[in-house]
């Protein structure tokens, strides 16, 4: 048997599902049931039915599918897929800061570990942030938490002054608008699409700042032939997969996450064969930590 047919019998076996993040290995979204954005791959795992559920992405995904879907068992193929950014607000902090600023209405980026989750009153991803964040009472105090840049482009884009937790994505923070610049000569007329946990200043240099689900709708419904995309170049592989008669140029230096390409084919094989890296939150965790999420997915509806 090859590889993809032992996960395709172990699959059966195991009436599993199996959920992929678009920066993932292309081989991986291949035998992936469902590709998207953090969004859409949790109202994914809300809705899907199965008892097991293969998430390849990063913890905090995952966690957020279990958050949605107790029943089932959800698995991590490489325990060691973090999010660095995630990793830059603990939970301690945040009581911490609760402590101090008692009046604050706290918003997480859906990019944040279940234990900060259960801390704040509502999650947004980059897809529905607009949405959420503009919805919220001008004149209350919030804090948004862990993406300084996510944040500070809200801020702008909605004339808000939330105040920014100091994290970042160190792979979208390091794009700068020199690059968008050397790309525009080197490809004139391809519109830059970036993603908006890149920098304020990269924004303001761009075409359109979305979510990795919004790169694939723009590039989908536009008449543009070629385009400069500023993100994780996990995405190219759907871009060009979907949209073979279109270019796409990737901004440089290459933007890689590392632990976007932890996973690999053997690891999804082994999790599903040894139903091993199960993800376990405990209960009163998770009862907390599910309603920031069920709160956003109600507000985005
Ligand atoms: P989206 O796919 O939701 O745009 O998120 C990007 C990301 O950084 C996930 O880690
Ligand atoms: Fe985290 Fe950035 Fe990697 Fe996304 S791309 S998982 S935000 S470090």
């Amino acid at each position: 048997m090859t590889l993809t047919e032992e996960i395709l019998h172990w699959k059966k076996v195991r009436n599993a599902v199996i959920l992929a993040h678009n920066y993932v290995r292309p081989e991986l979204q291949d035998i992936a049931d469902f590709t998207g954005d953090s969004l859409e791959l949790s109202i994914r795992a809300k809705s899907v039915k199965a008892p097991v559920i293969v998430f390849c992405g990063v913890r905090f995904m995952a966690e957020t599918a279990k958050l949605l879907s107790p029943d089932a068992v959800v698995l991590l193929p490489n325990p060691d897929a973090g999010c660095p950014m995630a990793d830059m607000a603990a939970a301690e902090q945040v009581r911490k800061y609760k402590k101090e600023n008692p009046e604050a209405f706290l918003v997480a980026y859906v990019n944040s570990s279940a234990d900060v989750k259960a801390e704040v009153d509502l999650c947004c991803t980059s897809g529905n942030a607009e949405t959420i964040i503009g919805a919220l009472p001008a004149d209350r105090k919030v804090l948004f938490l862990p993406d300084r840049n996510l944040g500070g482009n809200m801020n702008l884009r909605l004339g808000r002054e939330m105040v920014l937790w100091p994290g970042c994505c160190p792979i979208h923070d390091a794009v700068t608008p020199e690059a968008i610049r050397k790309a525009r000569k080197e490809h004139p007329g391809s519109p830059v699409l970036v993603h908006p946990e890149c920098r304020p200043e990269v924004l303001a240099e761009a075409d359109q700042a979305l979510s990795t689900a919004g790169i694939l709708k723009f590039v989908r419904n536009s008449s543009d032939k070629s385009f400069i995309i500023g993100t994780e170049e996990g995405i190219l592989h759907r871009l060009r997969k979907e949209n073979p008669e279109k270019e796409f140029f990737p901004l440089l230096p290459p933007m890689v996450c590392a632990d976007m390409k932890k996973i690999t084919l053997e690891q999804v094989r082994d999790v599903l064969r040894d139903l091993s890296n199960q993800v376990e939150l405990p209960e009163r965790l998770m009862k907390d930590a599910v309603k920031p999420i069920e709160a956003m997915l109600d507000a985005s509806r």
